[in-house]
């Protein structure tokens, strides 16, 4: 049976597009849910598949700008990607990134990304791994500080509705300074972040948001929810941070001291860390997080020469970049990039490499030397990736706090 796919006309048709993914997550998405939903997520930006005029798969983008070193760019932020068991492996993936990334193009948003459930997807279709993020579990007894300090901070419970003005003010300043975040709107904090509903609960308690001031500044908040237990009158249950945030190396120990000293829990877990986390150098033993690695955004480049201008590019000699890119060929060529330059070239490359590769070195968490070691990115010339690198190095790892 041949499969079209199309962007949803109605709420009542984007509720059956969500179904695939909301399988996964063992629910149904009612068009109350899907209103909801659709506070971020256009209904025209939701992707249908059909089979005989059922829908069998969806796949949405969210409209972003995405920090990127130096500046941000117009993004597509790839999600709720899900195809029905009863339809898996007859390429309806594949028509739903060909419709998708066709028009995230005609829109002329130069970049596409997501995080992935499974790291063996979309490689295929040029997303290349961008980033990484930390999870850890810290017992209570190991949370000292190396350097204990007086807290000058003032900390307080806010409820929803006062949450969303100083948090978004610390949000903003921080997101500026570091790639891969990305603006959050008021429905994005009203429907998302600041949102509780049951299904988001994962058994834990109810959501707590917790401002932290200096001098009455709002300089740093947390969000987190408590998953008590208890074993002989003992507490074994654990603290989970959903987001902890600080506009200065201040404010962002203060909040996580506030969160370490929360009494009566056996441990405190928190994920989508940044991999440069101050933590490291905040305790005693830093060991006792127990730091653990994984893959976080994923980027393509659509419009590659956009992409590329949207982003600083470092002092040095230019290089020339012969991209080789399969899914989307309009990127195809060789480019020369240097500071203030992306132009098109017939001038002998001093890379080869996938657009997926460039993906990977766009926001400055991966090197063209680290990639060239596994094979993912060739040199030409001597000497050509310490020069790439000189380029496109940041400074500054990373970041995204939130899977979207
Ligand atoms: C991932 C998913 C969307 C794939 O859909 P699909 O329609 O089966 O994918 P396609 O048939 O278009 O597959 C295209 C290619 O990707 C491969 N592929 C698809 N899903 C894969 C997976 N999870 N792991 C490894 N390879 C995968 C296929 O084998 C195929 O390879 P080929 O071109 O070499 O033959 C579907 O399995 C699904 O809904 N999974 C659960 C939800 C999920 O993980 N969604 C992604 C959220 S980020």
């Amino acid at each position: 049976m041949p499969i079209t796919v199309a962007p949803c006309s109605s709420i009542e048709e984007m509720a059956v597009a969500l179904g695939p993914i909301w399988h996964y997550f063992g629910g149904r998405a009612t068009i109350e849910d899907t209103e909801r939903a659709s506070r971020n997520l256009d209904v025209g930006r939701m992707h249908a598949a059909k089979e005989n005029g059922t829908i069998v798969g969806g796949a949405g983008a969210f409209t972003f700008e995405l920090t990127v070193p130096g500046g941000t760019v117009k993004a597509a932020g790839v999600t709720v990607v899900g195809v029905l068991p009863t339809h898996r492996r007859r390429g309806i993936l594949s028509a739903m990134m060909r419709a998708q990334l066709d028009d995230v193009h005609e829109r002329g948003e130069p970049v596409a990304y997501l995080w992935a459930s499974e790291e063996t997807i979309y490689g295929r279709f040029g997303y290349g791994l961008a980033s990484l993020s930390g999870e850890i579990e810290l017992p209570r007894s190991s949370n000292a500080f190396l350097r204990p300090f007086e807290p000058e901070a003032e900390t307080r419970m806010v409820e929803d509705e006062e949450a969303f003005e100083p948090f978004s003010q610390v949000y903003d300043r921080v997101r500026r300074e570091y790639p891969g975040m990305f603006a959050r709107t008021e429905n994005w904090w009203k429907y998302r972040r600041l949102a509780d509903p049951e299904n988001r609960r994962q058994g834990g308690g109810l959501l707590n948001r917790v401002l932290l001031t200096i001098d009455g500044k709002p300089e740093g908040y947390a969000l987190y929810r408590m998953h008590q237990s208890l074993e002989a009158g003992i507490s074994t249950g654990f603290l989970s941070v959903l987001e902890a945030i600080g506009t200065t190396p201040e404010a962002t120990r203060e909040i996580w001291r506030f969160l370490f000293d929360v009494d009566w829990i056996g441990r405190l877990k928190a994920g989508q860390l940044p991999v440069d986390h101050p933590l490291f150098f905040l305790l005693a033993r830093p060991r006792a997080m127990r730091f653990r690695l994984a893959d976080a955004l994923w980027v393509r480049l659509v419009d590659l020469p956009a992409a590329l201008a949207s982003r600083t590019i470092g002092a040095g000699d230019p290089v020339v970049l012969d991209v080789t890119d399969v899914f989307c060929p309009w990127n195809e060529g060789r480019y020369r990039v240097g500071r203030g330059l992306v132009e098109r070239t017939n001038a002998e490359a001093d890379i080869a490499l996938e657009a997926a590769s460039l993906g990977s070195v766009y926001l400055g968490g991966f090197s063209f030397a680290q990639l060239a070691e596994a094979g993912r990115v060739e040199a030409l010339r001597a000497g050509a990736l310490a020069r790439a690198d000189a380029l496109f190095t940041c400074g500054r790892a990373p970041w995204c706090p939130e899977i979207f």
